[in-house]
């Protein structure tokens, strides 16, 4: 060998060695040490310094969350799961080359998912479910050959699932549910013939189940939930023995069940594919899925006769209202009797189906446990059966819109935690019985449309809880029970119209302070209105029409400030108005009677106030589709514009909300701190802030103005909530509108503080199965009940009580939201639309009446339905009887602005 060979192998072998070097020291303790530190450094708070024992005075396998595997000294586990950690997740992970178990769920992490990650070949599980991550799902994901468990859930991630994701050949749990994905469900999951859970709910995906999640043969439970879905269920996933759990709700899924289905899926446990198009009988053999626990077929076009449940001795919930489900005719019922050996029966709701025939008898064997039964909307006839008296723990009984008829059964004053009776429109006759002192936690009554005759119980009164009472259209005669009248838990609506009752307007009616809704017309009442009627300062509707009111109009009235609706027509009532001379009704568009001199036009009486949402919501998705919105958007932004270049800022809202500096933001939330980030909504972020003044804890909006559409989001929100005030609106306090000290523009919605959060939060936790369950306990009946009544009321309100109805048009459950008492405030306005008139010339009166309300006098019964319960009884009670009841009423809102 020449010395120059010598040489130049010298040279290999040094650079061969450098290289080997490197090698060496990139697999080193040092990467791993400084890739913590690069992690530590992206994270932007931590709430409860965890990361604070990330630093030299220990070695890094002792820092908080780090475990090293005991030979080789190096990362195997990062778990920094909810630590309320923000900030990003540093691509240096990708160097943790021993790591094999990431657990960062339930933080604040945004950004995107670093596609090093994919270098992590060792990695089994990967659990970043509730962040805020964005961005796609890295596609390079599929090099972490190990991987297990891929948790992402809850996040804001964008883009289609990465076909990719089909070579991970051990992956067991895949959850995606719950972000923005859209494109379809990529075949190659088929390929994951380990997988046992696929959770893609929550998402936008369209397309159709492919044939070949048949191939996944240990497959356990599969969501696909709330998405675009479209198709046939495919054959092949109905033949997984495996299956516990198959829920495809919220889709748009047609076809059938096919008749085998029972056969197959022996360890069924939940079966949920309520909102699709399926039709076809329910199959019988259900009956052989033993292990069943929740059969939930609602809203599809199920029909036939109802078959045998009788070895679901499992079942909770029996959830199959809206659909074409029964006959018509005696019979159609039997199928209750084979469910006397559910024991665990918990809800029963079979409304709005074509059942026919009367209850049996039998129903009485029913579960002791059952808390919801409802018949509601169906041609059931006969008798209330007195064995109803059984079901100790019922909460609801509803069995309205029914042809019933006999007598309400002494045995019912067993339901002593029964919560809404709901009984309208039937033919039940009778008095109304005296059982009620032991009904204590009854909270709606609802007997309107039926035959009931005699008096009032005074016993009604007992019902400390009562909220809602409506004995409208009986033949009820008699004294109205000042006890009862007095009744100040009565919140919603007292309706007793239409009946015979005699006597005087008991003065006691002014302790109904927080009642929205009195109906005491064509009555046979006579002496004159109390006084006292002032005190009740909740109301927004007063009907005493066709009654012998006389003398004349309490000026206490007055005090009335929240009126909409006042009727007192067609009485003997003396006062202003008898001198036409002497009064000025300039002004007041909408009245109508009074003397001719008034030239007003007459008034009409409400042909009739049953009108269903559905119906409502139909007539006004035809105004909309009509109107040209881009106009009116344009127009209401010209006339925004036009008055903050008159006006001050302050007065661009009402006066009761001056605006607020940027000054006052910084200092509330802490410099905009990321401890006080709540949530990033589509255009800004909201912030959790303090007002230094009276120390009102706010949540601030503020407005991404960079983002497309956000100024625009701004204006609309502004100026829709610029004049409406409701119990249930999300109260915007103030707004900020100037720039920040970087001379920037800046835009900021400050609004209420909600405690309890989002209803989204409390819908769909997206966690496990056995959790979500466990929320949606605790969002029990009633308060279910008391949401959706919340916002019925403040989507008739926004509907037709304002003087431009508004369309929310972004209503979901993340934007309502709740307080400390669960009571449901709607919020983020800032898609909303306005449905004008027909011309921009009406709608500049329009605008301009805007401020003009809470007359006093013959006010009109209107053109827009006033919102009544039985509106709700009809419509929103088999919403409300499932957990999608919001989901369902929401989608319906949808449509109009969707144009679906
Ligand atoms: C470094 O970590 C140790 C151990 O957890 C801790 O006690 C100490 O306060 C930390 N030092 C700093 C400067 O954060
Ligand atoms: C890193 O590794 C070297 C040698 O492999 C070892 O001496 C040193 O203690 C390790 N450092 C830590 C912090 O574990
Ligand atoms: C999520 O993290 C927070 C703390 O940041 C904790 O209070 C909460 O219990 C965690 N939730 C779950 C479901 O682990
Ligand atoms: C670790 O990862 C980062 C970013 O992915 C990269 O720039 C760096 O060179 C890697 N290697 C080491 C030894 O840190
Ligand atoms: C249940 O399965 C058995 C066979 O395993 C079958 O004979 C029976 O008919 C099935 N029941 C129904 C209701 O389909
Ligand atoms: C309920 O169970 C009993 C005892 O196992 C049985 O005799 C009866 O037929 C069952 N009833 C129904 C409706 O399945
Ligand atoms: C109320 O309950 C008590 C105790 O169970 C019972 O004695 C009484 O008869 C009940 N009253 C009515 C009116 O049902
Ligand atoms: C009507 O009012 C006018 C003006 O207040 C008054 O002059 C007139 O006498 C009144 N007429 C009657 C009939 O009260």
């Amino acid at each position: 060998m020449s010395f120059a060979e010598f040489q130049s192998s010298h040279l290999l072998l040094g650079i061969a060695l450098a290289l080997c070097f490197n090698q060496v020291s990139s697999t080193t303790n040092e990467t791993d040490i400084l890739a913590l530190l690069t992690f530590k450094a992206g994270i932007t708070r931590d709430p409860f310094g965890v990361l604070d024992s990330w630093n030299n005075s220990i070695g890094f396998c002792q820092w908080y969350g780090v475990t090293c595997g005991r030979r080789h000294r190096r990362v195997t586990v990062l778990d920094l799961s909810s630590q309320g950690l923000s900030g990003s997740i540093s691509p240096y992970i990708g160097n943790l080359s021993f790591l094999r178990q990431i657990w960062l769920h339930n933080n604040s992490l945004d950004h995107e998912i670093p596609a090093q990650v994919g270098q992590l070949h060792r990695l089994r599980y990967l659990q970043l479910d509730n962040n805020s991550l964005v961005g796609e799902i890295p596609k390079n994901i599929s090099g972490c050959l190990d991987l297990v468990s891929l948790l992402l859930q809850g996040n804001q991630l964008t883009g289609e699932i990465p076909g990719e994701l089909g070579s991970l050949s051990k992956l067991r749990e895949l959850a995606l549910s719950v972000n923005n994905l859209i494109g379809s469900v990529p075949s190659s999951i088929g390929n994951l013939s380990s997988l046992e859970i696929l959770f893609l709910a929550g998402n936008n995906l369209g397309g159709s189940i492919p044939q070949a999640l048949g191939h996944l043969t240990n497959l356990q439970g599969i969501n696909l939930e709330r998405n675009r879905l479209s198709g046939t269920i495919p054959s092949s996933l109905l033949n997984l023995s495996s299956l516990a759990t198959l829920i495809i709700g919220g889709n748009r899924i047609v076809g059938t069940l096919p008749a085998s289905i029972g056969l197959k899926l022996l360890v069924l446990e939940y079966l949920s594919v309520y909102e699709n198009q399926l039709e076809g009988p329910i199959p019988s053999s259900i009956s052989n899925c033993t292990k069943l626990e929740v059969l939930q077929l609602s809203s599809n076009k199920f029909s036939g006769k109802v078959p045998s449940f009788e070895n679901l001795r499992k079942l909770h919930w029996l959830v199959i209202f809206d659909n074409k489900l029964g006959s018509g005719k005696p019979g159609d019922l039997s199928f209750l009797c084979s469910l006397t050996n559910s024991t665990e029966l918990w809800e029963l709701t079979i409304q709005m189906n074509e059942f026919g025939g009367v209850l049996p008898k039998c129903i009485g064997n029913l579960s002791a446990a059952l808390t919801l039964f409802s018949v509601r909307e169906n041609q059931i006839s006969g008798e209330i059966p007195k064995e109803i008296g059984n079901f100790v723990n019922l909460e609801i009984l509803s069995m309205s819109i029914n042809p019933l008829s006999g007598v309400i059964p002494s045995d019912l004053g067993n339901l002593r935690n029964l919560a809404g009776l709901l009984l309208s429109d039937n033919n039940l006759g009778g008095t109304i019985p005296s059982f009620w002192g032991n009904l204590t936690k009854l909270i709606t009554i609802d007997l309107n449309g039926n035959n009931f005759h005699g008096q009032i119980p005074s016993h009604l009164s007992n019902c400390r809880s009562l909220d809602l009472l409506d004995l409208s259209r009986n033949n009820l005669s008699g004294a109205i029970p000042p006890e009862l009248i007095g009744l100040s838990s009565l919140a919603i609506i007292l309706d007793l119209s239409r009946n015979h009752l005699t006597g005087v307007l008991p003065t006691e009616v002014g302790n109904l302070r927080t009642l929205t809704a009195l109906d005491i017309s064509d009555n046979l009442l006579v002496g004159e209105i109390p006084g006292s009627l002032g005190d009740c300062i909740g109301l927004t509707s007063l009907r005493m029409a066709g009654n012998f009111f006389h003398g004349s109009i309490p000026q206490s009235i007055r005090s009335l400030g929240g009126i909409e609706e006042l009727d007192i027509s067609r009485n003997n009532l003396s006062g202003v108005f008898k001198n036409a001379t002497g009064t000025s009704i300039i002004g007041n568009n909408e009245l109508c009677g009074g003397l001719p001199e008034f030239h007003l036009p007459n008034c009409i009486s409400k042909s009739s106030k049953r009108r269903t949402i559905n119906i409502v919501i139909l007539s006004v998705s035809v105004v909309f589709g009509v109107l040209g919105i881009a106009l009116i958007l344009a127009f209401i932004y010209l006339c925004w514009l036009k008055k903050k270049v008159n006006e001050p800022i302050s007065s661009s809202m009402d006066d009761s909300r001056p605006s607020v500096s940027y000054r006052t933001l910084l200092n509330a939330t802490n410099g905009f701190a990321s401890t006080n980030l709540i949530g990033v909504g589509s255009f800004g972020s909201v912030y959790r802030g303090i007002l230094e003044d009276n120390g009102t804890v706010v949540a601030v909006k503020v407005l991404d103005l960079v983002r497309h559409g956000a100024l625009k989001s701004f204006m609309v929100e502004c100026e829709a909530l610029r004049n409406i005030k409701h119990r249930n609106l999300l109260k915007i306090l103030t707004i900020c509108s100037g720039s920040d000290y970087q001379g920037n523009d800046f835009k900021a919605l400050v609004y209420q503080f909600m405690d309890n959060g989002s209803l989204e939060r409390w819908l769909h936790p997206n966690a496990t199965l056995s959790h979500h369950n466990e929320l949606l306990e605790k969002l029990n009946f009633i308060r279910r009940i008391n949401i959706a009544i919340d916002i019925a009321y403040v989507l008739d309100y926004l509907h037709h009580q304002c003087h431009i109805p508004i369309v929310h048009c972004d209503l979901k459950p993340s934007n309502i939201l709740l307080d400390a008492e669960m009571v449901a405030h709607v919020g983020d306005f800032g898609l909303a639309k306005f449905l004008l008139g027909s011309s921009l010339d009406t709608v500049a009166n329009q605008m301009s009446s805007l401020g003009l309300r809470g007359t006093i006098g013959y006010a009109p019964p209107g053109n827009l339905s006033t919102f009544y319960y039985n509106d709700m009884s009809s419509t929103f009670f088999w919403m409300i009887s499932t957990t999608n009841l919001i989901c369902t009423m929401i989608k319906m809102c949808d449509r109009i602005c969707h144009g679906i």
